[in-house]
């Protein structure tokens, strides 16, 4: 084997003893919907929780307070970006991750949703463009009264992160029957999928602090 392979191969080899595990994350988490008593608000809480014990800073935000307009090219022409779609690009820049749980609106995301990474997309003067997203380690999940929780959606969703140069991690979740699904605690009733949740949190959390270290 060629020495450079060699080389290579090692460096593949994680040494937790030589990495600065102290570097703590900072995620942003929200959910795709702006409904007060939104299922997909209660299940990223879930998750943040679940990041923030594995030591991550997590800021949970609700996109209703931004209320971006529909974009509008001739709007941004004359006007620029909105302040709270300038203040949305500095939150986006200021995290290294992401966690998002968003419904299924007719087997897709919500246009809402949509509109917002459109917003946090448009370049500003001397900005790089995408640098609100590139790299940034994101998970994502859905919830939903159906069955299926959403799951529809997920992929579509994972395509749009990913052209925006997201990295989405492999683990997912669709909670169904979300109606049911959680108590007043805010937890997941079912263990199973509530350990699935907090994994997912955790799992971003500890991918960003290795990315760091
Ligand atoms: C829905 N809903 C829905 N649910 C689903 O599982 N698949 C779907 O394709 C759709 N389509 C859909 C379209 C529109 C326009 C609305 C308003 C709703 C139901 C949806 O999952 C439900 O309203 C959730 O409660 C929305 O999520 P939040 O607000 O609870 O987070």
């Amino acid at each position: 084997m060629p020495n450079g392979m060699r080389l290579g191969l090692q460096a593949l080899v994680w040494d937790e003893s030589e990495a600065n595990m102290s570097y703590r994350p900072k995620i942003l988490a929200f959910a795709g919907s702006t409904r007060k008593d939104s299922f997909n608000k209660k299940l990223v809480a879930v998750v943040a929780q679940a990041a923030r014990a594995a030591g991550a800073d997590v800021n949970l935000i609700d996109l209703k307070e931004f209320g971006l307009p529909v974009y509008d090219g001739d709007d941004e022409a004359a006007h620029g970006l909105p302040d709270n779609a300038r203040k949305l690009k500095q939150l986006f820049l200021a995290h290294d991750g992401l966690l998002i749980s968003s419904p299924e609106y007719n087997g897709s995301y919500p246009g809402g949703l949509k509109n917002v990474f459109d917003w946090v997309s448009r370049p500003v003067a001397g900005g790089k463009p995408l640098a609100e997203f590139e790299g940034k380690v994101c998970a994502i999940m859905a919830a939903s009264p159906g069955a299926l929780g959403g799951m529809r959606m997920l992929p579509i969703l994972r395509l749009l992160l990913s052209g925006l140069l997201v990295t989405v991690i492999p683990e997912q979740l669709a909670l169904g029957t979300a109606k049911e699904a959680f108590n007043e605690d805010g937890t997941i009733k079912d263990a199973a999928k509530h350990k699935s949740a907090a994994a997912l949190g955790e799992k971003v959390a500890m991918m960003i602090t290795r990315l760091k270290s």
